[in-house]
């Protein structure tokens, strides 16, 4: 597995990533119950908690490979107010892991680091789901798709 200044960058960003959308999903999930929607709160409560893990995956990753477990400056990212909006900025934050991680998979491929390529490979499966789930969500809601 590579300590290549770019594969640290790259799990770094994501570590970042991971923690602001951890923080996000929480506040969302204080705005859910606020909007009397529980279920969906407990919901985004256990998408925050998939986020934690993904963040202590990258982490511990940075570790192996001599990088140290440095703390990362988190994103603040939008909450939103009703549930569609709630959706839309959980969705605009599972594109970004997607595309984040899909990049940081091909450069891992195009240096043959197995290792970290399986890695990125098995969050960006993980972050895939999560779209999916809200996409069929906001569909539900009559609202558009886009970011
Ligand atoms: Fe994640
Ligand atoms: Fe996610």
């Amino acid at each position: 597995m590579s300590g290549h200044p770019r594969i640290v960058a790259y799990l770094q960003r994501a570590v970042s990533h991971e923690f602001s959308a951890a923080q996000q999903f929480t506040l969302q999930a204080v705005q859910a119950e606020c909007l009397g929607l529980g279920s969906f709160a407990d919901e985004l409560r256990a998408g925050a908690l998939d986020e934690l893990r993904h963040a202590e995956a990258f982490s511990r990753r940075l570790h192996e490979i001599g990088a140290g477990s440095l703390s990362v400056k988190t994103v603040v990212l939008p909450v939103g107010r009703t549930l569609v909006d709630l959706l839309r900025f959980g969705l605009a934050t599972e594109a970004d892991a997607m595309r984040l991680y899909a990049e940081a998979l091909r450069f891992c491929e195009g240096r043959a680091d197995a290792g970290n390529a399986e890695l990125f490979a098995r969050i960006h499966g993980d972050e895939v789901q999560h779209y999916q789930e809200l996409e069929r969500r906001l569909r539900e809601h009559g609202a558009d798709i886009k970011h």
